[in-house]
């Protein structure tokens, strides 16, 4: 088998990498002139299609069957460029586009070609105003140069890039609370379907890509379709950026085949576990997709084999390495603490459910935890996000999957911290222990008659004051 060639990065140490003169030396937006002039867009699509390209920004879904979802008949495409980024610990996309902002142009460009769309909104989290500033330069560059426009290159073909700065809000990743964002209102995701292929942005049809899925579109393209199956591992084909932060010694994006080990991942590219301690546990792909014992380091991080560990899925292929002096209380209670802060609260049991997760957590690690919290814990993890139907978008799952993991691989740990920290002013509110008993039901309720009360009403709800003693 040929050794492995990064193409994503290749361009990353090169100095002034992120100007045009650089990127066109290099070779850069010879596909696209060769794309635009000689195929049609069907064709380019059924390029993707073969590649199995399967989307980076988390779930991945395959790119070219998302292409195919657009209606035949639309008068008008967008193209929605995923750069949110907002999972924590991870890198890989500020990288790319900070780095090389010229192969994301052009991975844009080909795909709007391939998918008509003429305009295309790179939305980008608040807080990359480095990565805003670079890819504002490199779009007036390109504009300049002929790369976007008009005609682009005689073909015939439209296409403007534009940047919209989000707000600073993890939900804002979600497509449609990007698009939501990006009309200018609350980032409240939508609920689907219809999905953006069918009403989008501007309740137009519209693609929604991560921006390390359209930067493999350009290498797809001048490769072949047959190169980029010959990387990785059944159904996870193609190169991966992977960053490694945490207890290494030394943090790190990297392009490797897709279906490399944690193990590799930690201890050839990162510099190892640091302080020379022992690894005790690795979050796998951002926050939200869970947690893997050390046990666990051998398993391939490809879309599949990364399953069989328990957790959610790749997502975003970021590693933050905990070593074995970290504690699991702390690692949870942060988590979940992300997560009823990032919550949009529209659904009922997401909104409530991760405040709960964080309001439990926090007692727990202040020392009023008991060992039935965690059995509480796990029931509700069991019971929140769009896998079992209870919510709107996937922030639920990605709150839950932590705790689920978490419990089911380190529940030793957890019971000890609560034997050996118990702080009684730290204990359970009055409420928290109706609610864990059993909460009487609420008398209010009981008079109309929807239920049976189990406390009588009069030792819930106090007399009324009398007419000459209330106050107004
Ligand atoms: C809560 C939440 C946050 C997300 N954040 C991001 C993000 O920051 N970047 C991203 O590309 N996808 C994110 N996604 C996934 C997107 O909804 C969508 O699947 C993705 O942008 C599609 O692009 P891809 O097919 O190229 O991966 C998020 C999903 C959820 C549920
Ligand atoms: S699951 Fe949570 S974040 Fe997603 S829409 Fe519902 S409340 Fe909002």
């Amino acid at each position: 088998m040929p050794a492995f060639e990064p193409v994503l990065s290749r361009n990353f140490q090169v100095p002034d990498s992120h100007t045009l003169r650089v990127y066109t030396e290099r070779g850069g937006y010879s596909t696209a002139r060769h794309v635009l002039t000689t195929m049609t867009p069907e064709a380019v699509v059924q390029v993707v299609k073969d590649s199995e390209l399967r989307g980076r920004g988390g779930a991945g879904f395959a790119t070219g069957l998302k292409w195919t979802f657009l209606p035949k008949d639309r008068k008008e495409t967008f193209m929605c460029v995923n750069a949110d980024e907002s999972e924590p610990a991870t890198f890989n996309n500020r990288w790319l586009m900070e780095r090389d902002p010229h192969q994301l142009l052009e991975g844009i460009l080909i795909s709007c070609f391939a998918t008509q769309a003429q305009i295309a909104y790179i939305y980008i989290r608040f807080e990359y105003i480095n990565a805003t500033r670079i890819l504002e330069q490199a779009i007036a560059e390109a504009r300049a140069a002929g790369h976007l426009g008009r005609n682009i290159y005689g073909s015939g073909f439209d296409c403007e890039i534009y940047v919209h700065r989000g707000a600073g809000a993890y939900i804002c990743g979600e497509e449609t609370g990007l698009i939501e964002s990006l009309e200018g209102k609350r980032g409240w995701p939508r609920i689907k379907p219809p999905f953006p292929a069918i009403e989008g942005a501007f309740r137009k049809p519209t693609v929604v890509n991560n921006v390390e899925t359209l930067c493999c579109v350009p290498h797809i393209l001048e490769r072949g379709a047959s190169w980029f199956r010959s990387i990785g591992t059944p159904k996870s084909y193609g190169p991966k950026l992977y960053t490694v932060s945490g207890h290494v010694n030394r943090p790190v994006c990297v392009e490797l085949p897709l279906g490399v080990t944690a193990r590799e991942l930690i201890d050839e590219h990162a510099g190892g576990c640091w302080k020379g301690r022992k690894v005790k546990a690795v979050v796998p792909g951002g926050i939200s997709m869970g947690l893997m014992s050390a046990d666990e380091l051998d398993v391939k991080l490809d879309f599949e084999e990364i399953r069989k560990t328990g957790c959610l899925g790749l997502g975003t292929a970021a590693l933050t390495v905990l070593d074995d002096h970290t504690s699991l209380v702390d690692y949870l209670y942060n988590t979940c603490r992300f997560f009823a802060h990032e919550s949009c609260g529209q659904c009922t049991p997401c909104r409530e459910g991760t405040a709960w997760f964080y309001k439990t957590l926090k007692r727990i690690k202040a020392g009023g935890g008991r060992l039935e919290d965690l059995d509480l814990l796990r029931s509700l993890a069991q019971n929140l996000g769009i896998t079992p139907g209870t919510t709107i978008c996937g922030l639920a799952d990605g709150a839950a999957w932590p705790i689920r993991n978490a419990l089911d691989k380190f529940r030793p740990e957890f019971e000890d911290y609560i034997r050996t920290h118990q702080n009684p002013a730290a204990g359970p509110t009055p409420l928290q222990e109706a609610i864990f008993h059993g909460r009487p039901a609420d008398p209010l309720i009981t008079q109309i008659g929807l239920s049976k009360p189990s406390t009588p009403a009069s030792a819930l709800n106090p007399p009324p004051p009398t007419p000459s003693t209330a106050t107004h």
